[in-house]
């Protein structure tokens, strides 16, 4: 039962979008989605039905066409809030495409953010990245660690859609709350929900389970010549529903006036650093697959080693990571073979 009000959520088909929009149905919210279909499909509309019940309305809008966008504003009427997941995320793909970048993740902020502002819809969660703290030279990184300029055009762009929202909402009536995510992976415990990139996938976790799954023969680690125990890069792998459950909370938040400034941030992962061999060795052992992968060159733009102080997302959001590194690797395991048409 949807009483709770309208909420928009751009790039709601994506991966981390449809286990928000999953978890705001369930919480009382009507969810319309905005999204281009770029990196997700629309079918994901009905998976979300399977999961709730409910199938939320779409609109297939490219936030950087400022007429689609400001026409959509000018009839959606009044949104409890708005959660902006719209935006392309691969750090490896950003080095080589960094125009596509800066003009999709910049431009389709600026129409959103003049479309919230003329229809006066001024509460906003934006999915911002930990890539804004660069490679960190204290670790783990809180809040007010210092942005260092990212190491890739991809986290430039979160880095500097947060500079944007700060500063609108210094005129304007608009209240954010950023989250800067860290690595999300794994899937919705029913399977019918989980990552499906279009084409060659660039993050770790679905290159791990479609390795696996024999989609490609093998994966390369890049790089093992870096300075953590093992060689490769450390990261704070969290699981999206987690991560999902977060942005619930964090919209209430903005809802309940709770907010102690205009432009509010929050880390969002687990407080644990895995390395990419050992996130294989978690995978290997839960699902009993061996992985045929081999060491390759570092990637560009590789951050070594990054994960979170969560301590303030913990006491102020009352949110804490639930689901460890076993649960990301079967969920994201259990998806893929769902994908296969094998019932887990
Ligand atoms: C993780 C590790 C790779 C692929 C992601 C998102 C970004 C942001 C931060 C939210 C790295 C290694 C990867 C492969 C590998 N999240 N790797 N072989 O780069 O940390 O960024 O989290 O905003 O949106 O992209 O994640 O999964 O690409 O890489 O060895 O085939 O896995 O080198 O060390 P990354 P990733």
């Amino acid at each position: 039962m949807s009483n709770k009000g309208k909420v928009l959520v751009t790039g709601g088909t994506g991966f981390i979008g449809q286990h928000t929009v999953a978890e705001l149905i369930e919480s009382g919210y009507e969810v319309i989605i905005l999204d281009n279909l770029a990196n997700s499909k629309k079918s994901v509309l009905d998976q979300i039905e399977k999961v709730t019940g409910v199938k939320p309305s779409f609109y297939q809008i490219d936030l950087v066409n400022k007429t689609d966008v400001l026409n959509f504003f000018d009839q959606i009427g009044h949104l409890e809030g708005v959660i902006h997941f719209a935006a392309l995320k691969a750090v490896g793909e950003s080095v080589q495409q960094p125009l596509m970048y800066y003009q999709n993740n910049l431009i389709g902020l600026l129409n959103l953010l003049e479309g919230m502002r003329n229809s006066n819809n001024q509460k906003l969660v934006f999915s911002s990245s930990c890539t804004v703290y660069g490679q960190p030279e204290v670790l783990p990184v809180t809040e007010k660690s210092p942005k260092i300029r990212p190491e890739s055009p991809y986290g430039n762009t979160k880095s500097i859609s947060e500079e944007i929202i700060e500063d609108v909402s210094k005129v304007t009536d608009l209240t954010s709350i950023n989250l800067r995510y860290f690595n999300p992976i794994g899937a919705h415990p029913t399977a019918l929900l989980g990552e499906e990139p279009i084409g060659n996938p660039n993050n770790v976790m679905p290159v791990i389970t479609q390795t696996a799954i024999g989609k490609r023969d093998s994966m390369t680690v890049f790089g093992n010549d870096y300075s953590t125990p093992d060689g490769t890069c450390i990261r704070d792998y969290i699981h999206v529903v987690d991560l999902a459950k977060a942005h619930v909370i964090a919209l209430e938040r903005i809802l309940s006036n709770k907010c102690t400034s205009k432009t509010e941030y929050f880390n969002l992962g687990t407080g644990n650093g895995f390395s990419v061999l050992q996130l294989i060795n978690a995978f290997e052992s839960n699902t009993g697959v061996k992985l045929n992968y081999k060491i390759g060159p570092r990637r560009e733009g590789d951050v070594v080693s990054i994960y979170a102080d969560t301590s303030l997302a913990n006491e102020v959001l009352g949110w804490t990571a639930q689901l460890g590194i076993d649960e990301m690797v079967l969920s994201a395991w259990k998806w893929e073979l769902y994908l296969k048409g094998i019932n887990p």
